[in-house]
């Protein structure tokens, strides 16, 4: 199977809606392990975190097929005018990078990448760099937050992406920005 094509298209919010339960339970693979180890109780919270993503106006998604399973998938949106101040997200992120900064690498509507994930069964095999390029190939400035000195940061470094300091508490784990022609 490991040859099989993989076949990566593009969806809209309504489209993806249709996968929730197939993006769920891929999530459920993806994340459960190192490095992210997440606890029954972050997964159940899947399904209600990406349908009220999917309500962020210029969500987009990426899906990867392998003889009609899903084996990869990224989304994100493009982010705001100035992140805010407050919110469980960009609160963090504004007092890690202080407002100043904030301003100057997140302003003005860069895409943020929400998920980016694989397979465990079907990883190393070029479908997250497939998926994740082909998530911001018309986006000019894009960011995202992952976990440091992991699979993923490598996958963001081998696609020209750059991790940003410092590293901050969220989501209960310490993790790092990375920003893509910022
Ligand atoms: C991150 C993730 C999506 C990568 O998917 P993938 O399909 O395995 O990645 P790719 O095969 O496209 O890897 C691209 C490059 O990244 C690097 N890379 C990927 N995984 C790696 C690993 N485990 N160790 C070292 N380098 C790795 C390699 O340079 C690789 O190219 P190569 O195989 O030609 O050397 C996948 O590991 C995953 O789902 N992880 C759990 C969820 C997650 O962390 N998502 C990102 C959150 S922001």
């Amino acid at each position: 199977m490991r040859h099989t094509r993989v076949d990566i298209e593009e969806l809209d919010a309504s489209a993806y809606l249709d996968l929730l339960a197939s993006v769920t339970a891929l999530q459920a693979d993806a994340y459960r392990p190192p490095p992210w180890n997440y606890s029954d109780e972050e997964i159940a919270e899947f399904p209600g975190e990406l349908e009220r993503q999917l309500g962020f106006p210029g969500f987009r998604a990426i899906t990867a097929h392998r003889a009609g399973r899903l084996v990869g998938t990224a989304y994100g949106v493009p982010g705001p005018e100035r992140i805010p101040n407050s919110g469980a997200f960009y609160r963090p992120v504004v007092t890690a990078l202080g407002r100043h900064r904030a301003d100057v690498l997140l302003s003005d509507h860069p895409f943020e990448v929400v998920q980016l994930m694989v397979d465990p069964a079907t990883q190393r095999q070029g479908i997250g760099r497939a998926i994740l390029q082909r998530l911001v190939v018309k986006a000019t400035r894009a960011w995202l937050v992952t976990l440091p000195d992991s699979p993923a940061s490598q996958v963001y470094l081998a696609s020209g992406w750059q991790p940003q300091r410092p590293r901050f508490p969220l989501w209960g784990r310490e993790v790092e920005i990375w920003t893509l022609g910022i």
